[in-house]
């Protein structure tokens, strides 16, 4: 039996990651595991892992490694052999993805692709301005400064919108310099292992999906 896509998306906040994995997800009959969501989800529950995360979240900072590591890696674990998965916000650092690739080593279930989305800074700022995610189902959708977003509800699952407290404008600017700082690092770890591939997310959703299915050979 063939073994299911291993993909990482990879961007800086408000490249997409979330809007693309949710189009490959059902395509390709694969689970979608994002940190981001993960966190927010314990956030809400208020759990103590979600009370610690919001600390640094809100900053725009990224979480240590002893608290990020050990959830993903068991949630990416937990997904039978032959399942694939895409991961989404994680690994973020070049220590994320060292780990990464020993522990799905020890299975021989290595990354099929890594799929690095770029899009210029401006061109974040407005996505994430205008984003709103739903409570229920954390789909993103962009509402745009002329419309009312108190009227409007999830297109997914018809839940409640919300702004990300880490979409303030401080902290987007942080996220971002911690992006270009301590994550960048991680794509040519993944260059240098032959499996990166670059790909434009200034297009449209549905032109970045294209590059994105053309990435992956589909
Ligand atoms: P996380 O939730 O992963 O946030 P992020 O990486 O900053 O990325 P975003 O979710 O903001 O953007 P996205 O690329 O998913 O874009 P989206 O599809 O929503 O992480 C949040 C925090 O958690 C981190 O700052 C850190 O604190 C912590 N954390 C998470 N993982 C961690 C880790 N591994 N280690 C340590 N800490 C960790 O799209 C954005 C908007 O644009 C939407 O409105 C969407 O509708 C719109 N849009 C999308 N595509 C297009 C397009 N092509 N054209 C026009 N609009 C578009
Ligand atoms: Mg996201």
């Amino acid at each position: 039996m063939a073994q299911g896509l291993r993909l990482v998306l990879f961007g800086p906040p408000g490249a997409g990651k979330g809007t693309q994995a949710q189009l490959l997800r059902e395509h390709l009959n694969v689970a979608h595991i994002s940190s981001g969501d993960l966190f927010r989800h314990h956030l809400g529950q208020g759990t103590e892992l979600g009370l610690r995360a919001k600390e640094y979240m809100n900053k725009g900072e990224l979480i240590p490694d002893e608290v990020t590591i050990d959830i993903i890696l068991d949630k990416v674990m937990s997904i039978p052999n032959y399942d694939g998965f895409i991961l989404d916000g994680f690994p973020r650092n070049p220590n994320q993805a060292d780990v990464l690739e020993k522990k799905l080593s020890t299975e021989s279930r290595n990354l099929d692709k890594v799929i690095h989305i770029d899009v210029s800074e401006p061109e974040l700022l407005r996505r994430l301005g205008g984003r709103y995610i739903c409570r229920a189902c954390q789909s993103p959708h962009f509402i745009g400064s002329g419309e009312d977003a108190s009227a409007k509800k999830c297109d997914q699952c018809g839940g409640e919108l919300y702004q990300r407290d880490d979409d303030a404008p401080t902290a987007v600017k942080k996220r971002i310099e911690v992006y270009n700082t301590e994550t960048t690092p991680v794509l040519g770890f993944y260059r240098e292992r032959g499996v990166l591939v670059d790909i434009s997310g200034d297009n449209p959703v549905d032109e970045v999906n294209k590059l994105v299915m053309a990435a992956l050979g589909s």
